[in-house]
């Protein structure tokens, strides 16, 4: 056997210029985690609403969180400005406008209909809004944007149900639907006809799952809603078999790395579990979750991990690009095109 080839390693500089130009996807993203301070202030001063936060700078300071649900408290307290269409058109543009920068060729955005039916705004102002400015990103910016609509997990499955029926008009809006808010004591089967209806729908299936939940959560996402992503997913490390079966099927994990050091699910970004699932053999994503709340977009997790994991080299960077692409749920024609942009741009390159 020969010996193994010292690693090159690129000038950070020239990884972080790889990582940007690089075609990738977006596959766990909230929109409503994308408000940043100043437009829910200017959302809320226009609209007439009143937060409990006295200014952008007093928001920005309680972002300090100690687990998923205190930043889902301030996350919902945060998303109480969007009222109308031209609300969530200008939420999700300013997005999709930040991930064309990123690279980003491929988003599919998660919104939480429930969050603002149960406020009293209607289904058609959500979805519309967020649909045209999917749209405009196709034509303007050649994103190809999508949405999963997501049921709010400590909510019932009957609400879910509901949400569901009441969104099929608007069916052809989005492709997906997925599970989030608050996991632990809310278990996957707890919304298991709900996700049987969608699957027969035809809609594809994706769950948050093993983010703070144990590990029985992710077997449950996979055997009892049948998902073909799961979300997060980071805590699969706690159970051997279950690492197996994952790489086995090759199931695109939807990683979040600032994230979980947010919301205290790793301590550090350098002790991230990044490169052990990557060991794993795993199909692992990189991905932004609430970027607005967490202190980064997608370039800023990719450069952020590649900066505090010295472990990462460029071949982690195409894996992690490619798994991406393969992992969405855009037609195979574009997916083709996009891993045609991910080879041409690694050509040149020396692999680490
Ligand atoms: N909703 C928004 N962000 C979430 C997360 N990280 N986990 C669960 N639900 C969420
Ligand atoms: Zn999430």
């Amino acid at each position: 056997m020969n010996p193994p080839m010292p690693a090159t390693r690129l000038p950070r500089e020239q990884v972080h210029a790889l990582l940007k130009a690089m075609p990738k996807a977006e596959l766990h993203i909230h929109i409503e985690g994308s408000l940043e301070p100043e437009m829910i202030f200017a959302m809320a001063q226009r609209n007439g609403v009143k937060l409990p936060y006295a200014s952008v700078q007093a928001l920005r300071k309680a972002y300090a969180f100690s687990d998923l649900q205190s930043f889902l408290d301030i996350y919902y307290a945060g998303a109480s400005v969007l009222l109308n269409e031209q609300d969530f058109f200008d939420m999700a543009w300013a997005y999709l406008k930040r991930a064309a920068a990123d690279g980003v060729v491929c988003a599919e955005i998660f919104f939480d209909p429930q969050t603002h039916t149960e406020r009293g705004v209607a289904m058609a102002v959500v979805i519309q809004g967020l649909s045209t400015a999917c749209a405009r990103a196709r034509a303007e910016l050649g994103v190809h944007a999508q949405l999963i609509l997501c049921f709010l997990r400590h909510l019932s499955e009957a609400s879910a149900l509901e949400t569901l029926e009441a969104a099929l008009p608007w069916r052809e809006h989005f492709i997906g639907v997925g599970l989030d808010s608050s996991e632990d004591g809310h278990p996957p089967e707890k919304f298991a006809r709900v996700f049987e209806r969608a699957r027969s729908l035809g809609l594809h299936a994706v769950a948050h799952a093993g983010e703070e939940g144990p590990p029985a959560y992710i077997w449950s996402a996979l055997d009892v809603l049948q998902v073909q992503r799961i979300d997060h997913g980071v805590r699969c490390l706690e159970d051997p078999s279950l690492v197996q079966r994952l790489a086995t099927l090759q199931m695109p994990l939807t990683v979040c790395p600032l994230s979980n050091v947010k919301l205290c699910v790793s301590p550090t970004l350098g002790q991230h579990p990044l490169p052990a699932l990557l060991a794993a053999g795993l199909c692992v994503t990189l991905n932004s979750d609430d970027p607005a709340y967490f202190g980064g977009y997608l370039l800023q997790n990719y450069t952020d991990c590649f900066d505090a994991l010295p472990s990462l080299g460029v071949a982690d960077a195409y894996a992690l690009a490619r798994n991406s692409l393969q992992a969405s749920f855009a037609p195979e024609a574009d997916k083709a095109r996009w891993l045609q942009g991910l080879e041409r741009c690694f050509e040149s390159v020396p692999s680490s």
